[in-house]
């Protein structure tokens, strides 16, 4: 019987700037994302959030699909510039009221709410003043979590402080792929810094609001493996899961930052010497600031060839990539989910964890009979499903799993092209199909288990 155990929490989760659209709307301020969508050829498809999947005006369907779906948690995130439209400073009751009736319905319908705070759509005009580089962004994003968490907390539980502290630094400050854009190594490795930083202070403020509080951070993590047994090979993997993945558990878990990742940096010229600028006294200390929960996005896996040498005088490859890749060009590669939560239990030690975010992005769209065969999206979520009751069974804390994502929605830099939905999202008209997948997902929810057919 592959089950899982009795109160594992099934889910499934988007974020604000990727489905709710109305950016104008109800005194919302503007976001990061809305300057950087505006931006000529920032965005693939030349597209935005203002309407996205409207889940702001459609909220309720949204929560029906949910109940349809049988689902017991839904992770979702607060649109920091609705609460504070100008960064800090001035409320916006409107905003809050908004997350308050979704918090409302959800319990209605017996979903138990998840939120996180901050999944990238900061107030322009905390970006105005230097972003994530700024040490002043850290006390606002705290003032911002005490306000969300003073109001939902008497029904919020479960807290996620940052998504994804790696997007924010390295795609939004180090190659410039995402808002706000700018491309400097020092600026990145300040913008993580601070991110980690507002993390570990915002622990405490959310705690002292909610009486059962469950906090954490989410971080998106890709096990590695070198390309070959050559030690070029081996090293760049060091330094790849150093900067990818330690560079964040590390400090979280009271290790500071990785030496040897510092140490290339400076051979690599990105940053002038060892001393990191932005660490002040007690910086570490409070980013470790203990959790109840690791949250853990995963999508595929790194094979790492060294680049410090030619090919022809590498050891030949002997790790290849598995033939399946979804419209992201990311390998599908079930097992690396398995091992990156073995893994984590083994080096971290995290009281519990969720799989925050686990999906695939296939452009599927529905049938001359309506329906959407999402075939690999099934196999996907079949094997991964499946890797998670391993690691279940080998010992790891794994709580919950979320599917990235509810529906198709604005996939950041790509725009609408890449679809990651359970749920098929017409834009012309804002219908939207459930997916093979989701019948898929509704069964295994139902059943809690594995062993579950879909219809032909
Ligand atoms: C993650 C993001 C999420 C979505 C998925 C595909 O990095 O957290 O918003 O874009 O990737």
């Amino acid at each position: 019987m592959r089950q899982f155990p009795h109160d594992f929490l099934w889910g499934v989760a988007t974020s604000a700037f990727q489905i709710e659209g109305a950016t104008n709307t109800d005194g919302r301020g503007e976001s990061i994302w809305d300057r950087f969508a505006a931006t000529p050829g920032k965005i693939a498809d030349g597209t935005d959030g203002s309407v996205a999947c409207d889940h702001y005006n459609r909220w309720r369907d949204d929560v029906e699909l949910m109940r349809w779906l049988g689902i017991k948690s839904y992770r979702f995130s607060i649109a920091w510039p609705r609460i504070f439209p100008a960064g800090r400073g001035k409320v916006n009751q409107a905003g809050l009221d908004f997350y308050s009736r979704l918090v409302d319905g959800l319990l209605t319908a017996g979903i138990e709410p998840m939120v996180t705070l901050y999944h990238w759509d900061l107030p322009q005009a905390l970006d105005d003043k230097g972003g994530w580089t700024a040490r002043d962004t850290v006390s606002a994003f705290v003032e911002y979590a005490d306000e969300v968490s003073q109001v939902l907390g008497d029904r919020v539980s479960k807290w996620i402080t940052h998504n994804e502290p790696w997007c924010i630094s390295f795609l939004g400050y180090g190659n410039g792929e995402h808002a706000p854009g700018h491309k400097n190594w020092g600026e990145m490795l300040a913008a993580a810094h601070h991110v980690l930083l507002s993390h570990g202070q915002a622990v405490s403020v959310i705690r002292a609001n909610v009486k059962k509080a469950e906090v954490g951070i989410t971080l998106n993590l890709v096990p590695a493996q070198p390309a070959s047994p050559s030690a070029e090979d081996q090293d760049a993997c060091r330094a790849f899961d150093g900067s990818f993945n330690r560079w964040y558990l590390d400090p979280i878990y009271g290790r500071g930052y990785p030496q040897d990742v510092i140490a290339d940096h400076v051979a690599a010229g990105r940053i002038p010497s060892e001393k990191l600028d932005f660490v002040k006294p007690g910086d570490l200390e409070a980013m470790a600031a203990p959790t109840d929960f690791l949250g853990v996005n995963y999508y595929s896996r790194g094979i790492i060839r060294s680049d410090r040498i030619p090919e022809s005088q590498n050891a030949p490859r002997t790790v290849h990539a598995e033939a399946e890749k979804t419209d992201m060009d990311w390998e599908v590669y079930a097992g690396g989910l398995k091992d990156l939560l073995v893994r984590l239990h083994q080096d971290y030690k995290p009281q519990r964890i969720y799989i925050t975010e686990n999906g695939a992005a296939y452009a599927t769209g529905p049938d001359a009979d309506g329906r959407v065969r999402d075939t690999k999206r099934v196999h996907y979520l079949r094997t991964h499903l499946e890797a998670s009751l391993e690691a279940i069974q080998q010992g790891v804390p794994l709580a919950g799993y979320f599917a990235w994502s509810l529906m198709d929605n604005f996939e950041w830099a790509y725009g609408y092209q890449k679809r990651f939905g359970l749920v098929f999202v017409d834009y012309a008209t804002q219908k939207r199909i459930p997916k093979d997948s989701a019948h898929l997902y509704r069964a295994v929810v139902a059943r809690n288990g594995l062993d579950v057919e879909l219809a032909a």
